[in-house]
């Protein structure tokens, strides 16, 4: 019927139309699909169904939501306003059917998606797959297509708000409690129930009873307050305004339908074209990139083999075990495997809630301390001590045993790729997949292709890093490659001013002003400064670094940070005990004053790393540094940072902070490469 939607309608009298964007893996709404969508619902009315069920034909899901790529780079608020509107009418004739409709979900339904099925009298879940939600505070707007108004009137303001501020994609089962949708049931049945439910036309889902009172005046003021609060502990308004106009809009307008679409036609455009908006949209497409690299080859793993069960080894392991892989895990020392194998099972008992899953887990993941899985495995990580002959050693007892096609992988943070691989008879075969600490909760991998490495096993270890949920970076084999090497200026020039005699929570507060997620100071305490040190030691060989001896003589006294309860700060609870300042630091622009000493390091080592070619452009840069660094994602990366606030800007304060504090802040040559 037309390029993206099919209709049929069966002999029940029920209409199906079956959503299956044109060249497209997933389903999104565009200016185009929401033409489609419009014509296809006015052919749907035309014969006159008993009912009409939307579908998707895409195995991944119903609806990924609006076709994010169109909102980046627009030039006025204008020109994200029609889209919206579009769209609230092209809802608006669904809903106001005379006759009931349906949406049966599975898999992703995302932002524009949920505000469809929203529009519909009611929604039906598959069990398993489905990821509902309403994300946009994360992209830095709110929902647009008529979703504020629907989600208040279908699930009450509370749990409207709740998702719609949280951002979060929930299952099928929560989504239910919230009354996000009305049934979930199992693939086999999803037909049969929009059948059954459009046979039996229940009354759609309400709010429960005491709605009205959070909707009354008093309510609201009160309500706001509440999840403004909320908000706060996640998000300040001056980095991330949209969950706080949100609130503002639903105080507004909340009980009033038209009013809500009105406000959001508003306000929307508006947020988009607004500068955080457009960074997080920006990090969001940096996002989709980096995970295009993981689809340069179509390399699968099913058994991976990890030597050294430390800090690192393990985790991976036991990462790689969560995914779905099969995991063989060698170490010289029982212990070592014993504590891998314990932290294992926390991490599969608190990410898969389900002990079912986490034994299945458990039994894919096998101590193996004499290491014969290293004969089978696709993949083998090495992760064993930083230390050049031991390694070495080991790829000569490693490498006769491997698998001909299998990726001989090591975790280095500094170790030249060439050196490492110059005993090999296959240096070719010899590629880094550096994993970052802790290995759950950072998403970054960066892929280390040294010299020899040959292209095609660089992308399959890519391929194989996106398989198990990491964002594939590549880089050179430079000392520190990418993240270390931005990281450790900052991290330096934190501690610097920390021997100066800054303390260390306004260090921290000056960096969590310009919006990094924890300050450097507790940061360098949760890495370890050992590792910190000896990350500094490597690099200095290479770039002119000074190591403050505030971190050399803690290093040597055992005070290593959080694992040794006393770094920086003293250790509690895994929380530090951050001493509060005097009076004198309260001044705000003192400490945009130290996070300019901070961050135009950072700056000035990302021109550094551009131009050495550490990574092959500025938008891999800043993916690089938004997912390994924590740098502000609404910043939109080192690169968009700089443009943003002025290349020139930027180069002359450095010269001055160069004059007053040191060489370390002499630009590097780059920038005359950038401002040409
Ligand atoms: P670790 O000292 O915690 O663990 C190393 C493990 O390897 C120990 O359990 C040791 O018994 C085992 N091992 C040593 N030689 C072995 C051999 N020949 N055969 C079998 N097992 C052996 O070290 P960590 O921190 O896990 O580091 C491992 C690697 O990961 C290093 O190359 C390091 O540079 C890198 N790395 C470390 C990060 C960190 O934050 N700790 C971050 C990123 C990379």
């Amino acid at each position: 019927m037309n390029r993206h939607f099919q209709l049929e309608q069966d002999d029940s009298g029920l209409a199906w139309l079956h959503f299956d964007m044109a060249d497209s893996p997933v389903n999104l709404l565009s200016m185009e699909t929401l033409d489609a969508l419009d014509q296809a619902l006015i052919n749907a009315a035309q014969l006159h169904p008993r009912g009409l069920v939307l579908l998707s034909d895409k195995p991944g899901g119903f609806l990924a939501g609006a076709d994010v790529r169109s909102f980046a780079g627009i030039e006025a608020p204008e020109q994200a306003g029609e889209p919206i509107r579009k769209a609230q009418r092209v809802f608006s004739r669904l809903e106001n059917f005379s006759f009931p409709s349906l949406a049966l979900i599975h898999g992703h339904c995302l932002g524009g998606g949920a505000e469809l099925a929203l529009a519909c009298t009611y929604r039906i879940a598959e069990a398993d797959s489905t990821r509902i939600g309403l994300p946009e505070v994360r992209l830095g707007i709110f929902p647009g297509f008529g979703g504020t108004a629907r989600a208040t009137r279908i699930m009450g303001s509370w749990n409207a708000m709740k998702v719609m501020l949280g951002g979060r994609a929930w299952r099928a089962r929560p989504a239910r409690r919230l009354g996000l949708v009305d049934l979930v049931v199992p693939e086999r049945q999803l037909r049969h129930a929009a059948r059954q439910l459009l046979r039996e036309r229940p009354t759609p889902h309400r709010p429960p009873w005491w709605n009205p009172l959070l909707e009354s005046p008093p309510g609201r003021l009160l309500a706001a307050e509440l999840f403004r609060r909320q908000v706060a502990k996640r998000a300040r308004p001056e980095h991330y305004p949209a969950p706080y106009r949100l609130i503002e809009h639903w105080r507004r307008t909340v009980g009033d339908f038209d009013a809500m679409l009105d406000g959001e036609a508003k306000e929307v455009p508006e947020l988009i074209h607004g500068d955080t908006a457009q960074a997080l949209i920006r990090a969001f497409l940096l996002q989709e990139r980096l995970k295009d690299e993981g689809k340069k080859s179509d390399f699968t793993a099913r058994h991976v083999h990890v030597v050294g069960g430390g800090v690192m080894g393990g985790d991976i392991a036991a990462w790689c075990a969560l995914r779905g892989l099969r995991v063989t895990l060698q170490d010289q020392g029982a212990r070592q495997l014993r504590r891998a194998i314990g932290r294992a099972h926390a991490l599969f008992a608190k990410r898969l809630r389900d002990p079912r899953l986490a034994t299945e887990a458990g039994d894919r993941l096998i101590p193996d301390p004499r290491g014969y899985g290293a004969a089978r495995a696709d993949v083998v990580i090495e992760a064993i001590f930083e230390d050049l002959a031991a390694k070495q050693a080991l790829y000569a007892e490693l490498e006769p045993r491997l698998r001909a096609d299998a990726l001989l992988a090591t975790n280095t943070s500094s170790l030249p790729l060439e050196r490492l691989g110059e005993r090999l008879a296959q240096p070719e075969r010899l590629v880094g997949l550096h994993f970052f600490n802790p290995v759950a909760r950072m998403q970054l991998v960066e892929i280390v292709a040294g010299k020899a490495t040959d292209a095609g096993i660089a992308a399959r270890a890519a391929a194989f890093a996106r398989a198990i949920g990491k964002l594939p970076l590549p880089v050179a084999s430079r000392p520190g490659f990418l993240v270390n090497r931005m990281l450790m200026p900052y991290l330096l020039e934190a501690v610097t001013l920390f021997e100066q005699g800054v303390p260390g929570s306004v260090i921290d507060r000056a960096a969590t002003d310009f919006g990094m997620p924890v300050g450097p100071i507790e940061l360098a305490d949760r890495v370890g400064l050992d590792i910190c040190l000896r990350v500094t030691e490597t690099l200095s060989e290479h770039f002119p670094l000074k190591t403050p001896s505030a971190l050399a003589e803690r290093v040597a006294t055992g005070r290593l940070g959080q694992k040794s309860g006393q770094g920086f700060y003293a250790w509690r609870h895994a929380h530090p005990q951050k001493p509060p300042a005097g009076r004198e630091w309260k001044s705000q622009a003192r400490r945009r004053e130290l996070s300019d000493r901070m961050i135009l390091r950072m700056l000035n080592e990302a021109v550094a790393c551009l131009r050495e070619g550490v990574v092959a452009d500025a938008d891999l840069l800043d993916a690089g540094a938004i997912y390994g660094t924590g740098f502000a994602p609404f910043r939109g990366g080192p690169m968009h940072y700089i443009h943003r606030r002025g290349l020139h800007t930027i180069e002359r304060r450095l010269r001055e902070l160069e004059k007053h504090h040191g060489e370390q802040f002499h630009a590097d040559s780059g920038w005359h490469a950038l401002a040409s």
